[in-house]
């Protein structure tokens, strides 16, 4: 879609970074957040820098959002934490030390009004796979469904082409891991870790039986930008799915953490989720973030 931010549907990049923010934003000084808006549309190309409003953001400019609900935040049968950051910034390219100067650029422009909260330092492994070793995104739209699925098609200008993003970062329990043999993990994802195949007996509990986009009504479809992520020795998925809304996503995390039907998604037993946000990802405009839906 031509108006949309273009890294949303670019190949998944060599190295990238995504910063999440807090708003400092005292005393409703809604000129501040205004001001440092705008900073935020020289820095974002949408082509190798993506960005995103969270809730804070949008509550604060009093914008009413289609599309856009509160993050769910079930304590059981599974537990799913919601942290509403204010900003997502997504930088990409082929070399980390670039990126590391493309942060320091953002994070300094945008302060005081937006404040640094938690970095995700990301690589591609083995051709987009998981660091688990299982490939990422096979079940993902291809052709004209990746535009159908990850953008809004409808609306005025300054919505047609925007996209909505939920994000959590999921932490692995390596531990756990190394005390499950290739059969057992295949068991718990549904395919296999070699070969991607499928596994016709795989429990209704496994990873994919629990997600199966055409399994829900309605459909629920997402397009999947998940890389993963290292930090020190701490390691996992950050997962990025975009939709035209966030019902999908809704559904989806529903099933997994056992609401429906009390059958939890095997995942959590080798990894867990430690944030989780949804963002607006407005289109673009003459090559800068379109903000008219925010007055700006
Ligand atoms: C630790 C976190 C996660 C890991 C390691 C992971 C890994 C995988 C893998 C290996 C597949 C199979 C290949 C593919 O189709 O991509 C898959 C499928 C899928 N996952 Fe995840 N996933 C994670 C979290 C999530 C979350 C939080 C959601 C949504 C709430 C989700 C939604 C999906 C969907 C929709 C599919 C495709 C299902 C289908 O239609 O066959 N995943 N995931």
């Amino acid at each position: 879609m031509q108006t949309a931010q273009p890294a949303i549907c670019a190949p998944l990049p060599l190295h990238a970074r995504v910063l999440l923010f807090d708003l400092q934003f005292s005393n409703r000084q809604t000129a501040n957040l205004t001001t440092a808006l705008r900073h935020l549309q020289d820095l974002i190309n949408g082509k190798d820098r993506a960005a995103g409003l969270g809730w804070p953001v949008l509550s604060a400019l009093n914008a009413r959002l289609d599309g856009l609900q509160p993050f769910p935040q079930p304590l059981s049968p599974a537990f799913i934490p919601a942290t509403p950051y204010a900003l997502w910034i997504w930088i990409r390219g082929d070399e980390a030390g670039e990126i590391f100067h493309q942060s320091r650029q953002c994070i300094n422009r945008l302060a005081p009004t937006f404040r640094l909260r938690a970095v995700r330092e990301l690589a591609l492994y083995a051709e987009g796979r998981d660091l688990t070793g299982y490939r990422d995104g096979t079940e993902n739209p291809s052709g004209d469904a990746i535009s159908d699925t990850a953008f809004l098609h409808e609306g005025s200008p300054g919505m047609r082409g925007s996209s909505f993003l939920a994000l959590q970062t999921w932490q692995h329990d390596w531990n756990a891991l190394d005390q499950l043999n290739e059969a057992s993990r295949n068991l718990i994802i549904g395919r296999t870790q070699r070969d991607d195949h499928e596994i016709a007996e795989a429990p209704a509990t496994a990873h994919i039986r629990r997600t199966a986009q055409e399994d829900f009504q309605p459909e629920a479809f997402l397009w999947r930008r998940s890389m993963p992520w290292i930090h020190v020795m701490d390691a996992g998925l950050l997962f990025q799915a975009f939709a035209a809304s966030v019902t999908a996503f809704a559904a989806q995390i529903h099933r997994m953490s056992g609401q429906e039907d009390g059958l939890v998604d095997e995942l959590f037993r080798i990894s867990t989720p430690i944030d989780g946000a949804y963002f607006w990802c407005p289109p673009m405009h003459h090559g800068a973030l379109d903000l008219r839906q925010l007055a700006i």
